[in-house]
C-alpha cells in the first residue's frame, strides 16, 4: 500500500472517531508519530480534542515542542498533570528516582505519573486515539487499528498501526511537520528525561526507553489492559468505601 493510501486510510479511522464516537480524544506524547496524527487532526478533524499527560519529567524539548504545535496550529492542547499528593506520597516514601531501585517502583511511578491522569483525560470520552505502531515491540505485534479496550471502557484507534517508520518520516519531511528536536540526536522513542536514552546505531527503537528493564515488558500502563484495569478496580473499591 502507499503511504497515500495509508493516509487516507488513517483520515477514515480519525473520521468514524469524530463522527461516530464523539467525544473522542487523542493521546499525544509529542513523538514523531504523534506529530503526524497531530497535523491531521489539527488540519481536518478539529472535533477531536488533543491531550497530554505532562509526567512533570518530560525533556525540556517536548515542552518546547508543545509551544511550537500551538504556534503552528493555533490549537489549545489540554495538559494533564498527575496528582499532587499521589506525587509527594512516592517521593516522599521512595525518593525522587525510586523508578531506577525496582520495576515494581518504576511501574507505580508510572501509574502515579501517567496511567492515573490518564483516566482522568479519558472521563465522559466514548474512544481515545493513539500513534501507536505494531513495529515499535514485542508488546504491540498485534496491535489492531480499532479495539474496544477494556482497560479504559472505551474504543480505541490507533490509525497508523500498519505504518512504518520510513512512512512516518515522509510524511513529517515532506509536510514540514514539526518534531521534537531529541529525534535528531539519537533519539527514536521520547518518554520522561529521566527514563530515555538516546540510542546507537543498529539498536531497537526503543532500546532508549527503561533501558534497564527487559524489551517483553517494557510498557508504562497506558496500554496494558491490566494496569488500567488495576487503577479502575482501585478506584471502585475507593468510590463504594
Ligand atoms: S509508552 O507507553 O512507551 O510511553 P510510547 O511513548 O511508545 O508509549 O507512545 C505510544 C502512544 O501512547 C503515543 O503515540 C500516545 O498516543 C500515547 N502516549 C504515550 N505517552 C503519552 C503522554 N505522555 N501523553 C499522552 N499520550 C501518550
Ligand atoms: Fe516515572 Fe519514568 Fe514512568 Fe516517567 S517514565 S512516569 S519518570 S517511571
Amino acid at each position: 500500500m502507499s503511504l497515500e493510501q495509508k493516509i487516507d486510510q488513517a483520515r477514515a479511522v480519525l473520521k468514524t472517531a469524530e463522527q461516530e464516537f464523539f467525544p473522542s480524544a487523542f493521546a499525544s506524547s509529542f513523538g514523531v508519530e504523534d506529530m503526524v496524527l497531530t497535523d491531521l487532526i489539527a488540519r481536518e478533524f478539529p472535533g477531536i480534542e488533543i491531550f497530554t499527560l505532562d509526567t512533570g519529567r518530560l525533556p525540556q524539548e517536548t515542552h518546547d515542542l508543545m509551544k511550537r504545535v500551538a504556534d503552528r496550529y493555533g490549537i489549545r492542547l489540554r495538559i494533564y498533570y498527575p496528582d499532587s499528593g499521589a506525587v509527594e506520597r512516592y517521593v516522599n516514601e521512595h525518593g525522587p528516582s525510586a523508578f531506577y531501585d525496582s520495576i515494581a517502583l518504576r511501574k507505580e511511578c508510572c501509574r502515579v505519573r501517567k496511567v492515573e491522569p490518564l483516566k482522568r483525560a479519558l472521563a465522559g470520552r466514548r474512544a481515545w486515539i493513539t500513534g501507536l505502531r505494531r513495529e515499535q515491540a514485542v508488546t504491540r505485534r498485534e496491535l489492531p487499528v480499532s479495539e474496544f479496550d477494556d482497560a479504559t471502557g472505551l474504543f480505541k484507534f490507533s490509525p497508523l498501526a500498519d505504518w512504518s517508520l520510513i512512512d512516518v518520516w515522509t510524511y513529517v519531511r515532506g509536510r514540514d511537520v514539526p518534531y521534537n528536536a531529541l529525534h535528531d540526536q539519537g533519539y527514536p522513542s521520547i518518554g520522561c528525561a529521566p527514563c530515555t536514552r538516546a540510542v546507537a546505531a543498529g539498536e531497537d527503537l526503543r532500546a532508549g526507553r527503561w533501558w534497564w528493564e527487559d524489551p517483553a515488558n517494557k510498557e508504562c500502563g497506558l496500554h496494558s489492559a491490566a494496569t488500567v484495569r488495576a487503577a479502575r478496580a482501585a478506584d471502585q473499591v475507593t468510590e463504594t468505601a
